[in-house]
């Protein structure tokens, strides 16, 4: 049986992303930012689609559709990411929004994605379940996670560390597992269980690289959510061993004056049926 409290987990998140939204572009802007090509063009996101960006961030994959010739609508449901967003880009429409309940009509956009936000989500399926109810027939549904831990090895160290120096059974609002869907099986198994076809999974090989061997840590600690709450939640002595056997991680990864770190994602993609 879960024992997961949606509601509060949801609310955990959000309260989470206000406090992030300062720190998150510079964070993982750089990382994240570097799947837009493939995710538009896994939903064949081209000049004139309707195209909704769900959880949107500051709007990396929002703008680089609205490059293409896209119409671009992005949501959020953190006030502080979209005032961000609007910030960086100020031609394009952002929204406040729940990706579990989208504000918008049936059937109103040729291509839905989301990157990385589905690992965030209280209610994955229902956000899925929105997703195809907003998507016209034949409409294309894409979505990236992280590969697991072992391969996306920015997480892997730090998961590590904590498991190693601190505690892992700290009293936080218990959410769905953070890599469910780094599982090709089960990203595939849940669009076709919410109506979808064709889905098609693929892991594509990004890179972090970084100036500072403590940029990880300060990215987990200042930009994220779920690992910087389990980071507070440490005994001083326990956080420093943390910080500093994460550094020393990182510093494997030494390429010149940088650190490049593999964080490959998975892609998932989906087509809603019909013909519109
Ligand atoms: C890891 S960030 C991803 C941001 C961006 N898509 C990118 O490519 O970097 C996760 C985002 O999901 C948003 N988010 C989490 N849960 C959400 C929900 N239920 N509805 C809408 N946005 C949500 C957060 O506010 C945050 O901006």
């Amino acid at each position: 049986m879960s024992t997961i409290d949606a509601a509060a987990f949801h609310d955990f998140e959000r309260d989470g992303w206000e406090r992030a939204a300062e720190y998150y572009a510079a964070a993982f802007g750089d990382v994240t930012g570097q799947i837009a090509a493939p995710l538009l063009d896994a939903v064949g996101a081209g000049k004139g689609a309707r195209v909704l960006d769900v959880a949107t961030g500051p709007g990396f994959v929002a703008a680089a559709a609205a490059n293409r010739g896209a119409t671009v609508t992005a949501l959020d449901f953190s006030p502080a990411m979209i005032a961000a967003a609007r910030r960086l880009h100020p031609g394009i429409v952002f929204r406040d929004g729940d990706a579990e309940a989208l504000p918008f009509d049936d059937a109103s956009f040729d291509a839905v994605v989301m990157n990385f936000g589905l690992l965030h989500l209280a209610r994955p399926e229902s956000a899925i379940a929105e997703a195809h109810r907003v998507l016209r027939p034949g409409g294309r549904y894409a979505f990236t996670v992280w590969a697991p831990p072992n391969q996306a090895v920015g997480f892997g160290m730090a998961l590590k560390a904590i498991e190693t120096f601190g505690r892992t059974d700290v009293p936080l609002p218990e959410g769905p597992p953070f890599f469910r869907f780094s599982a090709v099986d089960e990203s595939q198994q849940t669009l076709h269980r919410a109506g979808f076809v064709d889905a098609d999974t693929r892991v594509v090989p990004l890179t972090w690289s970084l100036d500072s061997a403590d940029a990880v840590f300060e990215a987990l600690w200042r930009g994220g959510v779920r690992t910087a709450a389990v980071l507070r939640a440490q005994t001083p002595e326990a956080l420093d061993a943390i910080r500093t056997s994460v550094r020393k991680s990182v510093e494997r990864y030494k390429d010149g004056d940088r650190f490049v770190l593999p964080m490959p994602a998975v892609l998932a993609s989906a087509t809603k049926p019909g013909r519109s």
